[in-house]
């Protein structure tokens, strides 16, 4: 039992290091960039980090998605854009910095909802001035533990699917 806690919080401090990007399904589904929505709602449950992605899935005869100011996302201009995020009408949008961004649909239905506001952070664990507590060697040999995590995974992974 000693053993498997150790595994487990091995398993969690590593995945906490290599975190993996998220992608945002901006509104939640696969098509859900739409009027009528409320983004600030569905924004208010997600956690942005640096490194993320936001898909935007729509119907590209229909609307649109432009990264533009917050003036201009207050008062729904699409012509200054930052911006131009529409493609074929699944689109992803790399969020590089950490800042707020502003997000509109540039053909009318902005005012009727399809606005989305944001800000992303840094990752956690980004933050390589987060002391390490003297008692934790692992910090000392990750690529080890690393490995050790990928072999307890496949153990535990191949428990489950026998
Ligand atoms: C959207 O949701 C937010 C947070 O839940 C709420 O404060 C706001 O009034 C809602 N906006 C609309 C237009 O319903
Ligand atoms: C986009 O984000 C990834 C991490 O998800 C990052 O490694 C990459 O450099 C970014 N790409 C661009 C084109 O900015
Ligand atoms: C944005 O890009 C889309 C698709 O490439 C294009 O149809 C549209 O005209 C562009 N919008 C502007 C304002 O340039």
């Amino acid at each position: 039992m000693e053993v498997l806690r150790r595994w487990v919080f091995l398993l969690m401090v590593v995945v906490g290091e290599c975190r993996e990007p998220v992608l945002h399904r901006v509104g939640g589904g696969k098509y859900t960039w739409l009027p009528g929505s409320n983004y600030t709602e569905w924004a208010s449950h997600e956690r942005f980090y640096v490194g993320d992605w936001l898909y935007f899935g729509f119907d590209i005869h229909k609307y649109s998605v432009y990264e533009v100011t917050q003036t201009n996302f207050g008062s729904c201009m699409a012509e200054d854009f930052i911006t131009n995020i529409t493609r074929g009408g699944r689109d992803v949008f790399n969020l590089t910095d950490a800042r707020p961004y502003y997000f509109i649909d540039g053909r009318g239905y902005c005012s009727k909802g399809m606005k989305l506001a944001i800000t992303a952070v840094n990752a956690p664990l980004d933050d390589q001035e987060t002391p390490k507590t003297s008692h934790d060697s692992s910090s000392s040999k990750p690529y080890l533990h690393q490995l050790l995590t990928l072999l307890f995974a496949i153990t535990l992974a191949s428990f489950f699917l026998q």
